[in-house]
C-alpha cells in the first residue's frame, strides 16, 4: 500500500516537475560559506570517495559526528558540459559545484563540526529524470540494495549519525538503505535530513528510524530545493532546537509547542523581546487559523522591548505584533505573502509544519520551555 502510495505521488511529482525545477535553480542566488570540505569533496568529480572521507576526517580528528548523505551529484553519469544552472540537482556556488543535499550537508558538518561521507553507489546513475524515476520504481519494488563503493569509514567511532538524501517517490533512494545496512547504527542517535521539490519527506523519517535500528531518533528536516542556498539559519535553528549545536554559543532557547497531541520542536531568538515574552511560559493561546498561512492570537501582557517590525515572514516563524497585540505562526507562504502589519519574529519552529494544514478554524497553542 505504502509503495502504491509511493507511485502515485511520485508521479504527481513528475507532472509537476519541468514546472519548477530548472526555473528555479536558475534564480537561485547561491550563498556563500566556508565550506572546506565540501571544497575537496567536489572540486573534482573523479576524486576517489576514500580520498574524500580522508581529506574530511584530517580535520575533525576527534570528531563522534558524522554526516551520511547520499545526492545525485557524484552519484550519476552527468555529461561533461552538464549545465548547472539548468539542472535541478546541482547547486553552483563560485564555480564549485554541489549535489542539493551535499549543500545541506555541508552546512550541518560546518555547525556541528562533523565528517562528512558522501554515500557513492559502484554504479551510477542516468541523468535523464525519468529512466532514473523508472530505475527508482524497480529497485523501490524489488527491494533491491545497490552496492556501495569500499571506503575505510570507521562507523564504530560515531555516537551520532545524520543521514541526508533527495527524497525519491516519498521516501529514501535505495542507496541509503545500503548504507543503513551495511554499516551498524543501532545504539546511536541519528538523525534524517531531506532535500524535496515540494512534497515533503513523505515517509522517509519512519524509513530511516526503522532501517537504521537506531537507538535514538531525532526530529529530522526537510529543505525544498529552491531554498536550500537560503537555508543556513534554518538549519541553525533546527539543530539548536534538536540540541545538536551549542546553545551557548548560539544563546537561542529551545521550546516546545504543543497543537492538539503533537509536539513541535522550535527556539526562541537571542532577543530583549523574545527573552520578555519567555517569562510567560508555559503560555497558551487560544489562536484563529487566517488565510492558510498564519494561526494569531491575543496576548494579555504589553511587552516594553519592542524592536522593529516586518511585513514578510518565513515558514515557522512565531512573531509578535505590535498593533494588534498578538502573537502568530507563519506555516504557509502562500500568494499573499506580504503582511498588512508589522510583526515582529522572535523564534521559529523547526519541526515538520503540516499539523497546521488540517487544523480546525480555532485551536490553542501552547509554548513552553523544553525542561
Ligand atoms: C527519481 C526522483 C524522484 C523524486 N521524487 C520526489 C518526490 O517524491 N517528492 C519531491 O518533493 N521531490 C522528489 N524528487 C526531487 C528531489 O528530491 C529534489 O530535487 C532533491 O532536492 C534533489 O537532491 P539532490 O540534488 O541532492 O539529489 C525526486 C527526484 C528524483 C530524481
Amino acid at each position: 500500500m505504502k509503495k502504491i502510495a509511493a507511485v502515485i505521488l511520485s508521479l504527481i511529482f513528475m507532472f509537476s516537475m519541468s514546472a519548477c525545477s530548472s526555473q528555479d535553480m536558475e534564480s537561485q542566488n547561491v550563498v556563500s560559506i566556508s565550506m572546506t570540505n565540501a571544497e575537496s569533496s567536489t572540486e573534482n568529480t573523479e576524486q576517489s570517495e576514500n580520498d574524500i572521507l580522508h581529506e574530511s576526517t584530517d580535520s575533525f580528528e576527534n570528531n563522534h559526528i558524522l554526516i551520511a548523505y547520499f545526492t545525485r551529484w557524484g552519484n550519476t553519469n552527468y555529461p561533461d558540459d552538464i549545465d548547472a544552472s539548468v539542472s535541478a540537482s546541482i547547486v553552483d556556488n563560485e564555480n564549485i559545484r554541489y549535489g542539493t543535499t551535499e549543500y545541506i550537508a555541508n552546512m550541518i558538518a560546518e555547525e556541528v563540526n562533523g565528517d562528512l561521507y558522501r554515500i557513492e553507489t559502484i554504479k551510477p546513475y542516468t541523468d535523464n529524470f525519468e529512466k532514473l524515476r523508472n530505475v527508482n520504481h524497480n529497485e523501490m519494488e524489488q527491494n533491491f540494495l545497490p552496492e556501495l563503493k569500499e571506503n575505510d569509514i570507521d562507523i564504530a567511532k560515531y555516537d551520532t549519525v545524520f543521514i541526508g538524501y533527495p527524497v525519491w517517490a516519498t521516501d529514501v533512494p535505495q542507496a541509503v538503505i545500503s548504507f543503513m545496512t551495511k554499516y551498524d547504527l543501532s545504539g546511536k542517535t541519528v538523525i534524517p535530513f531531506c532535500t524535496h521539490d515540494g512534497y515533503g519527506a513523505g515517509g522517509s523519517y519512519q524509513t530511516i528510524a526503522e532501517k537504521s535500528h537506531a537507538a535514538v531518533s531525532l526530529d529530522g528536516i526537510a529543505i525544498e530545493s529552491s531554498y536550500v542556498s537560503d537555508a543556513k539559519n534554518t538549519v541553525g535553528d533546527w539543530l539548536t532546537a534538536i540540541g545538536i549545536s551549542d546553545f551557548d554559543e548560539r544563546n537561542e532557547t529551545a521550546i516546545q509547542i504543543l497543537v492538539g497531541d503533537t509536539i513541535l520542536n522550535g527556539i526562541l531568538y537571542d532577543t530583549a523581546l523574545a527573552e520578555e515574552i519567555k517569562e510567560y511560559f508555559p503560555l497558551t493561546i487560544s489562536m484563529v487559523g487566517y488565510g492558510g498561512r498564519e494561526y494569531y492570537g491575543g496576548v494579555d501582557f504589553y511587552p516594553e522591548n519592542l524592536e522593529d517590525g516586518q511585513r514578510t515572514f518565513e515558514n515557522g516563524d512565531i512573531t509578535y505584533c505590535e498593533s494588534h497585540h498578538n502573537m502568530a505562526i507563519f506555516y504557509n507562504q502562500t500568494d499573499n505573502p506580504d503582511l498588512s502589519v508589522d510583526v515582529i519574529p522572535i523564534g521559529h519552529i523547526t519541526s515538520d509544519l503540516s499539523v497546521f494544514d488540517g487544523l480546525g478554524s480555532r485551536a490553542d497553542i501552547t509554548f513552553s520551555l523544553v525542561e
